[in-house]
């Protein structure tokens, strides 16, 4: 049986006992303090942090602050998408979280259920620190946050990006940002990088979730070789 549901069992059954300790101050408090706690657990165990995207009054979409406590995907490092880009004068990584429900569901089918969403976080390289002599690790500084939603009723395209920056809201970046373009044409499921997502490409793979851009991409990719 389930800890919550041994509790109410013993509440009950000891219901008869209970009501003369309630004459005595100091057991009747101990008795409340057992009590609320117990309710506490209960409504803690029912309630596993279902995160839904939040939005202000205007639209604006709110920072989901505990993505550091989601499922990690993967980390890029100096990732550009233009070959012919001077290089920067540091290095950048990129972190990227996704909610546990839209994690768990794409587990079991490869694809994206409504109300997915996606951060990228990006930090500074550093180099030289505490016994660090060479390669780098990821400074304490955000650069950016950005975050891909899956909100199906409040997006036309169902999809929306929002950039952070160091805010707590963001406006949803329009439509005819380069994101979109980017991300649907060569997001490899549903307008998303599972290509670089190392533990969910075989099983998009498996699935049979890939997109028809994307196979016809790779094929020509490994064709080149
Ligand atoms: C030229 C292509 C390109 C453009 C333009 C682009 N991205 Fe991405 N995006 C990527 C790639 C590649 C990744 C995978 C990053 C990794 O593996 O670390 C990614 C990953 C992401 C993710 C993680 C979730 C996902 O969808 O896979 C977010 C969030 C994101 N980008 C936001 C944005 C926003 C916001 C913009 C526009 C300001 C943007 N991107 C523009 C290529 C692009």
């Amino acid at each position: 049986m389930a800890p919550a549901a041994q509790g109410t069992v013993w509440l009950f059954s000891h219901w008869q006992g209970i009501l003369p300790l309630m004459r005595n101050p100091l057991k009747a408090a101990l008795l409340t303090l057992l009590v609320s706690m117990f309710a506490f657990a209960l409504v803690a165990a029912q309630s596993p942090s279902a995160a839904a995207p939040e939005y202000t009054d205007d639209g604006q979409m709110k920072l989901p602050e505990n993505y550091r406590q989601w499922v990690y995907l993967t980390t890029g490092f100096d990732m550009s998408y233009n070959p012919g880009q001077m290089s920067m004068d540091h290095h950048m990584f990129d972190n990227v979280f996704v909610n546990p429900e839209a994690y768990q569901s794409f587990l079991q089918n490869g694809m994206w259920p409504d109300k997915t969403m996606m951060v990228l976080e990006v930090r500074k390289a550093e180099g030289k620190g505490s016994i660090n002599q060479k390669g780098n690790f990821q400074g304490t500084e955000v650069m950016g946050r950005e975050v891909h939603v899956k909100d199906e009723a409040r997006f036309p395209g169902k999809w929306a990006f929002f950039g952070f920056d160091d805010n707590k809201t963001a406006k949803m970046t329009p439509t005819s940002a380069s994101c979109y373009s980017c991300h649907s044409e060569h997001g490899a499921v549903d307008t998303t990088f599972v290509q670089f997502y190392p533990t969910l490409l075989p099983l998009a793979k498996s699935k049979g979730t890939l997109s028809a851009a994307y196979q016809k991409e790779s094929a020509a990719a490994a064709a080149q070789k």
